[in-house]
């Protein structure tokens, strides 16, 4: 066994797979394997499965799969290399040298941002407490920030000019290409030199859940447009699936989290005395970040501002958490906008109360469809009716739907049995299209998948399901390589992907007793080890026999030899049919 492989099979044994997802997911016992709810899609009915035998996992609602490292790498969005450092310092493994050489262009991209982020970061804090320009600081002092929560946020300054800190990471060895690459400068069009980015603003490092500073959001200190400047997508950067302040939120003991819409909401909040607040960066909430909040958190307090199109954020944030299974408070502030003037304004008791006080998302959602309806009017009524049905039959617990049921018709003078019959009928209605869909995105994204990874297997679906028959065959029969190869040579198979992972299979499996799927983990894909556990989550239901395993011989054979005379090219005898039939 190759020494990378030894390492790798170590790696894998000493990072169970169970262990590994369950710091991320909630895993679920089946017999002797697990379920969870798929961190990789939204999805309410668990469909991702963790199988201990092959120590590997797949979702059947969208397709993806692989082993310990390919589970990492997606989750947290890693290089190979960088997935393997990371379970080898859970497990206390040292990784040997031979591997770290490995390392490829991106992961070492990678490093060079978060360390030029770091430097920013440093520059800029020191401008704000130490440089000769106030400005920074008293805009601090003045939305009533103390030097603590300065620090602990490590909040900075960027100054009015153009090439202080650009200047300072090309005397630590950045190329202007680098600089211009973590966004921390553009690159001028005349003379290639990078400039800075972040001028004459207050600036705000935002750090991921391993304590890198993957971007920043930099704010005017006057009303100039435009108001934040945020990092735009960098190597290191994906503002959909990060928020800011999460790094501090996770180790909050509460299950519960409050998402804000800002980076000084987030702040004030924080320094009230709650740990546990976030905000999205920049942009409205995505399903990644509720993903993301999902893992830590059953229950959120959305506590955007109070305009119209806070409320609307609201609605839709809803149904992003509705979709993560996470439930939903509103925070219905009064005489303030957002909490960052809440608390400033009425401090920090007030703003626990009304945490302990916030509307559950139902009352929220249900208090809105009054607006602008006439509900004196009989057609008002008719529509508001309407409105409330459809918001009641998005409840899922049959307890809590009728509760809500009886107040609402108690509120509005409805006979109960009128809107229940109402409700009933459409909440039939949905299950029924919900079936649909969540059948529908099965089929399709399985298929999809499918096709990007293996282009051959549309054009031969009969032979690439046999292939696959067999590469799950060999999967669990890995101590009989060597009699399977011989009854299956490689070169009998039809799709290009399928004959390449087949025999990558062959020769790791020949070179040890030792066989595990991450072997593979550095040779495929992300997306191809999701296809590669796909093939082998798919066929474990059924028991494959050494006769079935033979009948799928015989179909890539068959199909070898069928295509041998018939390649495309038309013999005498064809033609001259071919011609009298015309004629004729
Ligand atoms: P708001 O305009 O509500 O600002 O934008 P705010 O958070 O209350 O900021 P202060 O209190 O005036 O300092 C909310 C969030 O939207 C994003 C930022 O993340 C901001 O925190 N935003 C806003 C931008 O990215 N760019 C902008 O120009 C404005
Ligand atoms: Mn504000």
């Amino acid at each position: 066994m190759a020494r990378n492989d030894e390492f790798i099979f170590a790696l894998r044994n000493a990072n169970p797979i169970d262990q590994v997802m369950s710091s991320y997911v909630q895993l679920k016992r089946t017999g002797r394997n697990y379920v969870c709810s798929c961190p990789f899609h939204s999805e309410k009915t668990p469909s991702c499965n963790v199988f201990m035998d092959t120590q590997s996992f797949y979702c059947f609602g969208c397709g993806a799969g692989g082993d310990v490292i390919t589970f990492v790498m997606k989750i947290e969005n890693l290089t190979f290399m960088e997935a393997v450092r990371e379970l080898a310092q859970r497990a206390g493994m040292e990784v040997p040298d031979n591997n770290r050489d490995q390392d490829n262009g991106l992961a070492q991209r990678k490093q060079r941002i978060y360390e030029m982020n770091r430097i920013a970061a440093n520059f800029y804090y020191t401008c704000l407490v130490k440089g000769d320009n106030k400005a920074g600081l008293k805009y601090f002092y003045d939305r009533k920030l103390t030097p603590q929560t300065i620090k602990k946020y490590g909040l900075g300054f960027a100054p009015d000019s153009w090439y202080s800190l650009s200047d300072l990471l090309r005397s630590k060895g950045f190329s202007d290409k680098e600089i211009a690459d973590a966004w921390l400068g553009g690159l001028s069009s005349k003379s290639d030199k990078a400039y800075d980015m972040f001028r004459n603003r207050v600036m705000f490092p935002i750090v991921d859940l391993r304590g890198n500073i993957i971007g920043f959001g930099g704010r005017v200190l006057d009303d100039s447009k435009p108001k934040y400047l945020n990092t735009s997508a960098t190597p290191v950067f994906d503002k959909g699936n990060n928020l800011f302040s999460m790094n501090f939120a996770k180790n909050s003991p509460l299950k519960r989290i409050i998402l804000c819409e800002g980076y000084m909401d987030v702040i004030a909040v924080n320094q009230a005395g709650f740990e546990n607040v976030v905000a999205t960066l920049g942009t409205a909430i995505t399903s990644g970040q509720a993903r993301l909040i999902s893992h830590y958190a059953d229950e959120v307090i959305i506590s955007y501002d109070s305009d119209a199109a806070g409320q609307n954020a609201t609605r839709k944030a809803i149904q992003h958490f509705a979709d993560v299974g996470v439930d939903t408070r509103i925070l219905r502030m009064e005489g303030a906008k957002d909490p960052d003037e809440f608390i400033k304004k009425f401090g920090a008791d007030r703003f626990r109360m009304l945490i302990d006080g916030s509307d559950d998302a139902m009352l929220f959602m249900l208090d809105r469809c009054e607006n602008d309806i006439d509900i004196s009017s009989p057609a008002g009524r008719t529509k508001l009716l309407n409105r409330l049905a459809e918001v009641l039959s998005g409840i899922q617990n049959p307890l809590e739907l009728e509760v809500y049921t009886s107040r609402t018709a108690k509120k509005y003078d409805f006979p109960y049995d009128v809107l229940k019959a109402h409700v009933d009928n459409l909440s039939n209605k949905k299950r029924l299209s919900q079936n649909n869909k969540e059948w529908k995105n099965i089929t399709t994204q399985t298929t999809l998948v499918r096709d990007d990874i293996n282009p051959d297997a549309v054009k031969h679906k009969k032979e690439a399901r046999a292939e696959e028959t067999i590469i799950s065959y060999l999967l669990r029969r890995s101590g009989e390589a060597a009699s399977i190869a011989q009854d299956a040579p490689p070169d009998i198979f039809v799709t290009d992907f399928n004959r390449r992972v087949y025999s990558a299979l062959l020769d790791k499996m020949s070179s040890s007793d030792n066989f595990s799927i991450s072997l593979l983990a550095d040779e495929f894909s992300v997306d191809e080890m999701g296809k590669i556990t796909g093939m082998d989550a798919r066929e474990r239901e059924l028991s494959i026999t050494p006769q079935v395993f033979r009948d799928c011989i015989a179909v890539l054979r068959n199909s070898r030899s069928s295509n041998a005379s018939s390649d495309g090219s038309i013999s005498d005898d064809d033609l001259r049919n071919l011609f009298n039939s015309k004629k004729g």
